[in-house]
């Protein structure tokens, strides 16, 4: 679920002991599919016009919300049914790009390209976007819709803390009172990130049940119908500008596109407008931690089952009961049970591809950055640098592949310092002094 007014509770549907919330009863697992349908049935009846854009993708996706968000979440739709083809939208969107740093930059890392050995490595930099991730976009967007709709107050969570960070700075810009819940272990890890958002004067609540993570403060781009879809068309100006900018650099496609995974936004933006050009491989890069077989990761595209979290049907880290799993990632932003049920739909029609990426590979992939190419990205995008380059070293001299550096590092650097004596000497990285 990602950004919400004040009339609106933040949790949602699941529990963390896996029971089903409806209008404030619990229900058990055997229950759960009753009360699933229950909802459903509401949805269809008081959902906006199917028409417009699905609440579904294939049997991804859908609204599993209680009853008492269905109206908020049908104005949502409608509200957001209305500016979707509205130009006037996007132009006063358009009008704050320069505030946010569009268009973002798009550069060969030559130095990365020449040690890999294979195609051309391009970084699209959304680490140079104000304040500091692709999360800006979505919050832009998400703002301007709130206020369209009249609200003058904004909730949202976060797990890294760039979403509360990117939320904090527009609700500044637009004198909006903000309150941003983050996972108690993540205000910890990402300490810097909650400093920055009370200095933007938003609240900081620290979620102090269950693991005390994303997970329990719940992902921006997943949540019921139509959270997936909003967030996927203001992050589409990712996918957008390197198409247009790869064109216009080298007079073609790319051959393939990489993205971390945490709950699936830049992924998703970078992927969409690459759908229907299948030459193009898209591949998204989950959190693998210790490793798929040490039970120790994020990955719930490429380790977990069908199932619904946080108001929506897709992959999940669930035992067999149901019981949502707990997880592990050096990164906070990609350490979720949950992704997107747009990126569930396209893992299962095979139009992208998805692998783990351990703890330590991540770290690889931030070392080789930094060293190779200046930039200190953060442990998010560091899976995706990682993942990238084994991409670019299986293809051909001339191929192009293009690699979302999703966020910078400034708030992982205390991250890194910690985790360098345990995983340093996995990967050869000695940086005691
Ligand atoms: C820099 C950065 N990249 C990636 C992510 C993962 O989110 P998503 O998969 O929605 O892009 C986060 C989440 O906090 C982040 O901060």
């Amino acid at each position: 679920m990602s950004t919400l007014w004040r009339n609106l509770p933040v949790n949602g549907v699941h529990e963390p002991n896996g029971t089903v919330q409806l209008n404030g009863a619990n229900h058990t697992d055997g229950e759960k599919a009753e009360v699933l349908r229950e909802m459903e049935a509401t949805v269809g009846a008081e959902g906006g016009d199917p028409e417009l854009f699905s609440a579904r993708f294939g049997e991804f996706g859908g609204s599993y919300a209680p009853e008492s968000l269905m109206r908020c979440l049908s104005e949502l739709e409608a509200g957001f049914n209305k500016i979707r083809n509205d130009p006037e939208f996007w132009a006063e969107m358009r009008s704050y790009y320069n505030y946010i740093g569009r268009p973002g930059h798009l550069h060969l890392a030559d130095r990365l390209t020449e040690h890999v050995g294979g195609a051309n490595i391009w970084l699209k930099r959304e680490d140079l976007t104000h304040p500091g991730s692709h999360k800006i976009n979505s919050a832009l967007g998400q703002i301007l819709l709130a206020r369209r709709l009249g609200k003058t107050e904004i909730i949202a969570q976060t797990g890294a803390g760039m979403h509360g960070v990117a939320t904090a700075t527009v609700c500044a810009k637009f004198n909006m009172k903000c309150t941003i819940f983050m996972g108690a272990e993540d205000v910890r890890r990402q300490a810097l990130n909650m400093f920055r958002i009370k200095l933007l004067g938003a609240e900081v609540i620290p979620v102090e049940q269950g693991s005390r993570t994303l997970r329990d403060a719940v992902n921006e781009t997943i949540g019921p119908h139509p959270f997936p879809t909003i967030v996927r068309e203001f992050q589409t100006v990712l996918g957008e500008e390197t198409k247009a900018q790869l064109l216009e650099q080298r007079g073609k496609l790319p051959d393939g596109v990489v993205a971390c995974i945490g709950g699936g936004s830049n992924a998703i933006g970078m992927f969409y407008p690459f759908l229907n050009d299948p030459s193009v491989k898209l591949m998204g890069v989950e959190a693998g931690g210790d490793g798929l077989d040490m039970q120790k990761h994020a990955a719930s595209l490429t380790g977990g089952s069908k199932g619904v979290l946080h108001g929506s049907r897709t992959y999940v880290l669930q035992d067999k009961h149901g019981q949502i799993q707990d997880t592990h990632s050096i990164s906070a932003g990609l350490d979720y049970a949950g992704v997107g049920p747009e990126l569930s739909s396209w893992k299962d029609s095979g139009r992208a591809k998805f692998i783990a990426v351990t703890d330590a590979q991540a770290l690889l992939g931030f070392k080789m950055l930094s060293e190779m190419e200046g930039i200190i990205p953060a442990l998010e995008p560091a899976h995706a640098i990682y993942g990238g380059v084994r991409m670019a070293r299986n293809m051909k001299k001339g191929q192009d592949v293009v690699i979302c550096v999703s966020g910078r590092g400034d708030k992982d650097i205390q991250s890194v310092a910690d985790e360098l004596p345990r995983l340093g000497p996995q990967i050869g990285w000695d940086l005691r002094f």
